[in-house]
C-alpha cells in the first residue's frame, strides 16, 4: 500500500502568530474529526519550522517539511537554508522543484537532481514537483515535458533512493487560478509518470511511490482527484491557509 498524503505548502505567507495559530486549528481538527491515516504534512516557510515542531502532538501522522534547500551541506551560500539544518528543527520533508522555484528562481532540472540527492543524502524525503506549463497542455506535449523534468531530476537514482521520494505532479496553468486539472487529466499524467517509472527501474519500485496532484484543489474536488488509482494525495496551496479547508481536503481520504 502507498501511503497517502496532504501536505500544505504555505508559500510565502503567515506570520509567526498567524502559522501557530493555522497550526494548533488543523492539529486539533484532524484530532477531533479525521478517520483516515493520510500523512499530514505542514510545509511553512524555514521559520516557523521550530514553533511548529513543537506543536505537533501525535508525530506519526502529521509531519512538517521546507519548501526549498539549498544542494550544498553548508558553507558560504549567504539566505539559504541547508537540508541539515531543516533536519535538526524536525523536518522529515522538502518540497524540491516547485513551478515558482523553476520560475521566479531559475532552478533547472540539472540543479534539481543536485538538491534531490543532498536531500536524501539527510535522510530526508523529497517532494519533487513537476508540471507542464499552458503553452505545453495547449499542444499536448504535457507528457513530454513532464517525462523531461522526472528523468532528469531523478532517473539517476537508485532503486532505493528514488522509492523514497515522494512526487508531486501540478500542472501550471492549475496553480493558484482555481483552475483545477480534471480527475481524470490527473490520473492519465500520474499513470503516465508511474509507467515511466516502471520502465526504467520496475513495477515494484512504481507502484512503491506516492504521487500527489497539486492545482487548485480545494474540499470541493478533492474527493473525485483523490479517488482515482495513481493519485495518493495532494500538495495543497491556498487552501492549506484554511484549517477548515485543508482538514476537510484530509478527510476526502475518510
Ligand atoms: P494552489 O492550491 O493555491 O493552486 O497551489 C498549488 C501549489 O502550488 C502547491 O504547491
Amino acid at each position: 500500500m502507498r501511503k497517502q498524503i496532504v501536505a500544505g505548502n504555505w508559500k510565502m505567507n503567515c506570520t509567526i502568530e498567524e502559522g501557530q495559530k493555522l497550526t494548533s486549528e488543523v492539529v486539533q481538527l484532524v484530532q477531533d474529526e479525521v478517520q483516515n491515516e493520510a500523512e499530514v504534512i505542514f510545509v511553512p516557510p524555514f521559520i516557523h519550522l521550530i514553533s511548529l515542531n513543537e506543536r505537533l502532538p501525535f508525530k506519526d501522522q502529521v509531519l512538517i517539511g521546507a519548501q526549498n534547500c539549498h544542494q550544498n551541506e553548508s558553507g558560504a551560500f549567504t539566505g539559504e537554508i541547508s537540508a541539515s539544518m531543516i533536519k535538526s528543527c524536525g523536518g522529515s520533508h522538502v518540497i524540491i522543484g516547485h513551478s515558482e522555484r523553476r520560475e521566479y528562481f531559475g532552478e533547472s532540472d540539472a540543479l534539481l537532481a543536485e538538491k534531490v540527492n543532498t536531500v536524501l543524502k539527510n535522510e530526508l524525503t523529497p517532494i519533487f514537483c513537476c508540471g507542464e506549463r499552458l503553452e505545453s497542455r495547449e499542444i499536448n506535449t504535457q507528457e513530454a515535458v513532464v517525462g523531461e523534468q522526472v528523468r532528469n531530476a531523478l532517473f539517476h537514482l537508485t532503486p532505493e533512493e528514488i522509492s523514497k521520494v515522494v512526487i508531486a505532479y501540478e500542472p501550471v496553468w492549475a496553480i493558484g487560478t482555481g483552475k483545477t486539472a480534471s480527475a481524470e487529466q490527473a490520473q492519465e499524467m500520474h499513470a503516465f509518470i508511474r509507467q515511466a517509472i516502471a520502465e526504467k527501474y520496475s513495477t515494484d519500485v512504481a507502484d512503491s511511490i506516492s504521487i500527489l496532484y497539486g492545482g487548485s484543489v480545494k474540499p470541493e474536488n478533492a474527493k473525485e482527484i483523490f479517488s482515482k488509482p495513481d493519485v495518493d494525495g495532494g500538495l495543497i496551496g491556498g487552501a492549506s491557509l484554511k484549517s477548515r479547508d485543508f482538514v476537510d481536503i484530509v478527510k476526502a481520504f475518510d
